[in-house]
């Protein structure tokens, strides 16, 4: 017998799941095949440019049949983009980058994520690490790199002489969980890449550290694998200034793989002789 007193909780548990699992939308109870869908899309557009009914008259012009506007929708893009520029070239500190972002809605990861992680540590560092996106612990905690990964990441940083509270500041290419823990889209990361370019220029840190391969996909414009790029040097342009930035392995791709934590030790030790080499600038660890 169904208990109907627990229903609002066995129904929101079940949301929880399937949030949990990666499902973000609802879409229908029977299999639906989106390829017959945008089939009939394309039809629809192609006779958009072609008269429906011959009108008559010698006023009356011709008519087009109504259409899914992929216009509107690439306008749509092309606002928010826009909106997403505007709101972080506004934002003059790194709290108002914070709250700027928080009202930015152009990025759908927001409505499934429970906090906005915005960045930890300490924003005077002279190495500011860019993960790729929050996880579980980080969205419960609104706090990057929290979880397995960030505990083995404060780990990696001791090793090197440095505390995540006073040598480095952490932040994520995207600031909300992508449910399941999936990759962000290159959608996502494009809508708020504007929010990371200027939370890197704000931070203005002397070292860049990009973890993992959407990262330095994301900042550095590099496509090759990770594999290829780790352990490079590579030039980061915030527009006043141009920041030196390596790319290392993602310390979750280190918890699945840890033989090759011999290679992100190697890049740890080029990042410590970096530091040591590199003249500071106006930023001073607090
Ligand atoms: N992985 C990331 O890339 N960022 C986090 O904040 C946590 C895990």
């Amino acid at each position: 017998m169904i208990s109907f007193g627990s229903m609002p909780n066995a129904i929101e548990a079940l949301l929880d799941f399937y949030i949990e699992a990666g499902v973000d939308c609802a879409i229908d109870e029977l299999p639906r095949d989106r390829f017959q869908d945008s089939a009939v899309a394309r039809a629809a557009i192609a006779s958009a440019h072609v008269p429906i009914a011959q009108p008559h008259g010698v006023n009356a012009k011709p008519q087009s049949a109504a259409v899914p506007s992929v216009s509107l929708a690439l306008e749509t893009i092309d606002e928010t983009a826009r909106a997403a520029r505007e709101l972080a070239r506004n934002a003059d500190t790194l709290p108002a980058l914070r709250e700027a972002l928080a009202t930015f809605d152009g990025c759908g990861l927001k409505a499934t994520a429970k906090n906005l992680v915005f960045s930890d540590g300490n924003p005077q560092a002279r190495v500011m690490f860019v993960g790729e996106a929050p996880g579980r612990d980080e969205d419960l905690q609104g706090v990057p790199f929290v979880g397995r990964s960030g505990q083995l990441l404060d780990r990696m940083l001791k090793a090197i002489g440095l505390s995540r509270a006073e040598d480095v500041y952490i932040a994520n290419i995207v600031p909300w969980r992508p449910p399941g823990n999936r990759t962000p889209t290159p959608q996502e990361a494009a809508a708020c890449h504007p929010f990371i370019q200027r939370q890197i220029e704000l931070c203005n840190p002397d070292i860049l550290v990009c973890l993992g391969g959407p990262s330095v996909q994301a900042l550095l414009g590099v496509r090759e694998g990770i594999l290829r790029t780790r352990g490079r040097w590579f030039t980061y342009n915030t527009g006043q200034r141009e920041i030196r930035a390596l790319a290392t392995l993602h310390p979750a791709y280190l918890l699945r793989q840890p033989l090759q934590k011999r290679l992100a030790w190697r890049d740890f030790r080029a990042l410590q002789k970096a530091i040591a080499e590199t003249a500071p600038s106006h930023n001073i660890s607090a």
